[in-house]
């Protein structure tokens, strides 16, 4: 090799290793905060002067606040699974109209379809090292206990720990259960049927219809058939309090009270793993924390003003503000993208054994968790950060939705959206940075379960948001609350819509006629109908088959039936 040629290789090399660390500091990194049931009304910097969480009000100090974020759906299940694909959960079959409208056993089929692709796909694409610790709630087997067809690593994460299924009330030692909460529900028309069924059937043998071979095959069927209902609604805790470590089982049941040191200490090993090997990262805190069964660890037990429920809350900001430490401590900080929200509105039905709320505040807005379309189930605390790119201390309060996520992300890591399918979510990034003050949503549409209850409106003019309600949910007379969780298949059909202007009344508390907003009214309809017809349908993930818990998917500790317990070696002592 001749000198020349040499020097060229030499200059190459240089130039490569000097550019390298330019390159790659540009992509930064990603870290997704999600709380579990928490109501807007809960955190300092949307108004709340009686619980602390200076760490969540921090990422807003230091980047936005979006006081008009939106879910795609007022339950877990589709509204996460709105947030992991940019897409209403209509369209990945999350969506169903009946009673039971979230994963409730991990041994079931059902969960998020691997065909659709989430922002953690993409961030592989990106050449991300992608982690999800805490709850998943997106399906776990399909066909045998250990296939892990819906699992997260089969979703676009490298890493996961923590909860397949949810917390659910049932795993506390108080003995209280989802299944009485339900009971004046699902549960009061399963009694009847069976009743009925009884009945007819010892009629039809008194008055000699059928013989006694016929009526006693079906009067055993019908116990036997109650009985496991019973015996598997009592279970919930046996059957789901489960904590996983990629794919192993590594505790059952669940110890709750320290739930939460053990999804920040997974977090910050993720963290360090990061800065040994250098990677860009996007890790999702989705917390364990706010949803029942309350059990708050010691050190935060009693110290609020809002009982367990508020301890949780400033337990969870705690663990928040351990998050953004350690970004700070590894030298993150100044390239992470962080971003908080919560999957929905608080839960205002929510009560104890002893009958006390347990559930999050809404503020000023009308309705919570389950609702369907009213705000307060939808409107979610959010606050965002990226240093050098939003400016801090900023406030949006144009309509932006959880969909928006992938998009943004997408734009951030420096990939393209997928142009396959319709993605519902725009890139907020222009609004953040001040490159535009409108809202890319013309259009948003709020649903219950498969039915659109309400259309938003964001005129590319002046600065109304306006909101037509087609149906409402099934309130208790005189209150604006359901028994437990509202049934969209019973929501009244409000004819004709109402009109709210949500930027004078974001309460939601001065319905105007729409017949008498003409021009506005019809073009929220056309919009709406345009929308229904680009929803493809595809298979109901929560059909009656799909939502019986399943013997062979259901997992155990060891095998180790039916006690199926097992404490995490990792953490032995530690917490
Ligand atoms: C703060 O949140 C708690 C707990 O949800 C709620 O009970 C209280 O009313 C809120 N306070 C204010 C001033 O918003």
């Amino acid at each position: 090799m001749n000198m020349g040629r040499c020097k060229t290789w030499l200059l190459l090399l240089v130039g490569t290793v000097l550019l390298l660390p330019l390159t790659t500091c540009k992509k930064p990194n990603i870290l997704l905060l999600i709380a579990d049931d928490l109501g807007i009304g809960d955190i300092g910097c949307f108004g709340n002067t009686t619980l602390r969480t200076p760490n969540i009000d921090s990422i807003a100090r230091d980047g936005a606040l979006l006081s008009q974020h939106l879910s795609a759906a007022s339950l877990c299940s589709p509204s996460r699974a709105a947030l992991l694909t940019g897409r209403y959960p209509a369209r990945s079959g999350m969506a169903p109209n009946t009673v039971i409208r979230v994963s409730l056993f991990n041994a079931c089929p059902y969960g998020l379809p691997t065909s659709e692709i989430t922002f953690a796909k993409l961030a592989k694409q990106a050449g991300y090292k992608t982690g999800l610790i805490g709850k998943w709630h997106q399906g776990w087997s399909r066909d045998s206990f250990n296939d892990f067809h819906h699992h997260p690593r089969n979703h676009g994460f490298d890493y996961f720990y923590g909860i397949p299924l949810t917390n659910l009330k049932d795993f506390g030692d108080d003995g209280d259960r989802v299944l009485f909460s339900f009971l004046s529900h699902a549960l009061k028309r399963f009694i009847t049927v069976v009743l009925v069924l009884g009945i007819s059937t010892i009629c039809l043998y008194r008055v000699g219809y059928i013989g006694i071979m016929p009526c006693s095959v079906i009067i055993f069927l019908l116990v036997l058939i109650t009985g496991s209902v019973y015996l598997i609604m009592d279970n919930l805790k046996l059957l789901n309090s489960t904590i996983y470590r990629n794919f192993d089982l590594v505790e059952q049941p669940i110890d709750l009270e320290t739930q939460m040191a053990k999804e920040v200490a997974e977090g910050q090993e993720f963290l360090q793993a990061r800065r040994n090997d250098g990677e860009p990262f996007l890790l999702v805190m989705s917390w364990v924390h706010v949803h029942v069964f309350l059990a708050p660890a010691q050190k935060f037990l009693g110290k609020s003003k809002h009982g367990k429920y508020g301890d949780s809350v400033e337990e969870m900001d705690w663990a928040v503000g351990e998050m953004l430490n350690s970004l700070q401590q590894l030298g993150f900080a100044d390239n992470t993208l962080v971003y908080f929200t919560s999957d929905h509105g608080g839960h205002l039905e929510e009560r104890n054994v002893r009958g006390e709320l347990e559930g999050g505040y809404n503020g000023i807005y009308k309705g919570g968790k389950g609702h369907g379309a009213v705000d307060g189930g939808i409107r979610v605390p959010t606050v965002i950060k990226w240093p050098g790119r939003i400016r801090a201390g900023s406030t949006s309060s144009e309509p932006t939705s959880q969909m928006d996520v992938l998009p943004t992300l997408a734009n951030a890591m420096g990939v393209p959206v997928p142009s396959d399918r319709r993605i519902d979510g725009h890139d907020m990034l222009p609004l953040l940075t001040g490159q535009t003050s409108v809202s890319s949503h013309e259009f948003m549409f709020h649903y219950c379960g498969s039915d659109v209850h309400a259309v938003r409106y964001r005129p590319r003019g002046g600065s109304i948001v306006w909101k037509l309600t087609l149906k409402e949910p099934n309130y208790l007379p005189g209150r604006q609350v359901c028994e437990f969780v509202c049934n969209c298949a019973a929501a009244i059909t409000i004819d004709p819509p109402h009109l709210y202007d949500m930027t004078s009344d974001p309460g939601e508390k001065q319905p105007m006629n729409a017949t008498d907003h003409p021009q506005v009214y019809k073009k929220m309809i056309h919009a709406l109908e345009e929308h229904v017809q680009n929803v493809k349908p595809v298979p109901n993930q929560y059909t009656f088959r799909n939502v019986m818990w399943r013997p062979w998917l259901q997992m155990c500790c060891n095998n180790n039936y039916p006690s199926c317990t097992c404490q995490d070696d990792k953490f032995n002592g530690k917490f």
